[in-house]
This record gives C-alpha cells, sequence and structure tokens, in this order.
C-alpha cells in the first residue's frame, strides 16, 4: 500500500462499541481529516449492528481483527480503564496509531512502557482528555495573569450514577469516582498551575462494590497554589475555578463543554465562549499528527503527570497520609 499523502484523511477504527463512541463519532462527521472506517466489537452481531446504524464500511468480531485491517491506520480505544493500557500496547504492536480514552492508566509505569513502544515504533499515541482542546481551555488559562497569584483551584465533576452493572463501578476494571470523572479535576488543576503536584491528600468513601463513590483531596503544587478536587457518583456537580491574589475565574461548563455552551466568568463578568466540539477537535489534533508528523496537544508528560497524581491520591486514600510525589 502507498503512504497517504498529507491531505488525506486519516482512516480510523474504533476499537469498542461504548457509549462514549457516538460523541467520538458524531466529532468525526464535522471533520474531512477523518475517515472511519472500521469498528471491532467482541462479537460479530454487535459489531455488524453497529457499523450499520453509523454507515462505517466493515465490521470485526474482534478486536484482534479490527488491528489485523491493514486499511487501518489509527485507532479509537474506548474500552474499561484496565483494559485501555493492554489493548494500547497491542495495537502498536499492530502498527496502528492510538487515540485511548481516559484515564489512560492509574499506574505511571503503564505510561513509559506505551510511550516508549510509540516512539519506538514512530507511531502517535495521545490520552483523550477532549476537555483540553476546546477553546475555553485555552481562554483561561489566557485569563490567569489577571488575577494575579494564583492561590486556589476549585474543581469539580459528579453526577449521579443508579445503572448497578456500569463499568465505573467495577473494581476489577479499574473503575472508582477519581477515576471517572476526578481525572479530569486533576487535568484541570495541572492545566491551572502548569506544573505537577508535590504533596497530596486524598480520602474517598466507597460503594458496595470496593470502588470509591466519592473522592475528595488537596493537591499542593511547587509554585504555591493549591488545588480542592471532588469528584463523584452521588450527586451532580461541576466546575473550575481559579482563585488569585486579585480575583477569581470560573468555568460554567469545563468538562463537556457542548451541554450546554460554556461561560467564563471573570469577578462576575460573563464571557461566553460559543460551540466548538472537543472530539472533533481532539481526532483533528492527532490526525495532524500524524499526517505531518508532529507532537500532539497532550502527549507522554501530560498522561505521565495525570498516571502518578492518581496513582498518588489513590495511595493516600488507601494509607490515610499525605503523600509526597
Ligand atoms: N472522554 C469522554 O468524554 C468520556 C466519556 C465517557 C467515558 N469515557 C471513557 O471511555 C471508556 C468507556 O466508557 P463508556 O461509557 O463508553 O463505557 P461503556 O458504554 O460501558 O462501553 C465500554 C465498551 O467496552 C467494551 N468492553 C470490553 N470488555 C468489556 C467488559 N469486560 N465489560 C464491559 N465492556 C467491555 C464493550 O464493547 P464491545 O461490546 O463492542 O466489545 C463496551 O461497549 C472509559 O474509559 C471512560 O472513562 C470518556
Amino acid at each position: 500500500m502507498n503512504a497517504p499523502r498529507q491531505h488525506e484523511p486519516v482512516r480510523w477504527g474504533i476499537l469498542g462499541t461504548g457509549g462514549i463512541t457516538r460523541s467520538l463519532l458524531r466529532g468525526a462527521r464535522r471533520t474531512d481529516a477523518v475517515d472511519v472506517v472500521a469498528v471491532g466489537s467482541r462479537t460479530l452481531d454487535r459489531a455488524a449492528e453497529y457499523a450499520r446504524e453509523h454507515g462505517i464500511a466493515r465490521a470485526h468480531g474482534s478486536y484482534e481483527a479490527l488491528l489485523a485491517d491493514p486499511d487501518v491506520e489509527a485507532v479509537y480505544i474506548s474500552l474499561p480503564n484496565s483494559l485501555h493500557h493492554p489493548w494500547t500496547v497491542r495495537a502498536l504492536q499492530a502498527g496502528k496509531h492510538v487515540l485511548c480514552e481516559k484515564p489512560y492508566t492509574r499506574r505511571h509505569t503503564d505510561v513509559a512502557a506505551a510511550f516508549e513502544a510509540a516512539e519506538h515504533a514512530g507511531l502517535v499515541l495521545c490520552e483523550a482528555f477532549m476537555w483540553r482542546h476546546h477553546p475555553q481551555a485555552r481562554a483561561i488559562v489566557e485569563m490567569l495573569p489577571e488575577i494575579g497569584e494564583l492561590q486556589t483551584i476549585r474543581a469539580t465533576f459528579s453526577f449521579v450514577l443508579d445503572r448497578p452493572n456500569d463499568i465505573r463501578l467495577r473494581a476489577d476494571l479499574d473503575g472508582g469516582s477519581l477515576m471517572d470523572v476526578g481525572t479530569y479535576c486533576v487535568s484541570g488543576a495541572r492545566l491551572l498551575t502548569g506544573e505537577e503536584p508535590e504533596l497530596v491528600f486524598g480520602t474517598q468513601v466507597l460503594g458496595p462494590s470496593g470502588v470509591d463513590v466519592r473522592f475528595n483531596a488537596l493537591l499542593r503544587f511547587p509554585g504555591g497554589a493549591i488545588a480542592e478536587i471532588m469528584s463523584s457518583f452521588e450527586t451532580d456537580h461541576r466546575g473550575l475555578e481559579a482563585i488569585g491574589s486579585e480575583g477569581t475565574i470560573r468555568l460554567t461548563n469545563p468538562w463537556l463543554p457542548t451541554d450546554p455552551d460554556p461561560i467564563l466568568i471573570r469577578d462576575g463578568v460573563e464571557t461566553p465562549i460559543g460551540f466548538a466540539d472537543s472530539y472533533q477537535l481532539e481526532l483533528e489534533d492527532v490526525s495532524a499528527a500524524i499526517r505531518e508528523h508532529r507532537p500532539t496537544l497532550l502527549g507522554r508528560a501530560d498522561a505521565m503527570g495525570q498516571a502518578r497524581a492518581i496513582e498518588a491520591l489513590y495511595r493516600s486514600a488507601d494509607s490515610g497520609l499525605p503523600v509526597r510525589l
């Protein structure tokens, strides 16, 4: 097969047919940079039904078969958390670029192994924190100097999870509220400080299935800022707020910015951000990185920072003690 030209869309395969793939496909339909050509599921029936529903050319009855499809250049992995790393490694071994759903892992050694494999093979690997691709993420960072010294960050993301069989409640699949929505709060605190935490203290409430259904934490950053984060499956709340010596900035809808469109509020003054599809922007970023041989917005350092922080937070919650990184 001839090497694809720079302007040709990247040919993507969808690995797993879970709920989030629908948002990604909506983003894919909005851009010429992406062509979704195949889907792989654990059963052929499911793959075929999904391919029919979404107008995808080829359906594979196993993830292995999708990875063996020579026409697929890149795969989007949206499996339960514990399967992200093993299937990313297998995809890289099959010569595919990978966009893998967040959280890539709670083990920083997985991040190192995966990015080493990707770099060695000359392949792109990216953790899918779609919220970072929305213009509001850039807007809040650009406005930060206006509020003086950044002192406190408040980041929350929670929703009521009332599906007892959900993957997020399965300990064997690396579920838990910190792993699911709390990772956005960690990502938000790291973005606003531009640093990695040096000390964390986390405390959790475990549900009947053994995963944290609530997680509250403090993260102290070397520049002096402290982030207060909360994730939960027991209430509905979300926000990202930067409190500085000379004012505050808040995003009304930081993590899922299309639902509804977000507003940035600086000391009571509202700036509407406007519509942008984070999934489209994420796919365009990774596809451009593949075609143009340039880095993705989120690379190894970001995935490593996320995994180290999450790992330390769980260690702290398990031990009841602060953890120094
Ligand atoms: N970025 C975002 O906006 C966002 C939003 C939601 C979720 N996510 C992330 O995306 C991932 C998937 O979440 P989701 O809500 O799409 O989950 P989901 O609806 O439960 O789908 C997970 C899919 O994984 C596959 N799978 C493989 N082994 C499985 C197992 N043992 N149990 C259950 N499913 C299994 C299944 O696909 P097949 O049956 O086709 O094989 C299933 O449809 C998670 O890591 C989550 O954190 C990201």
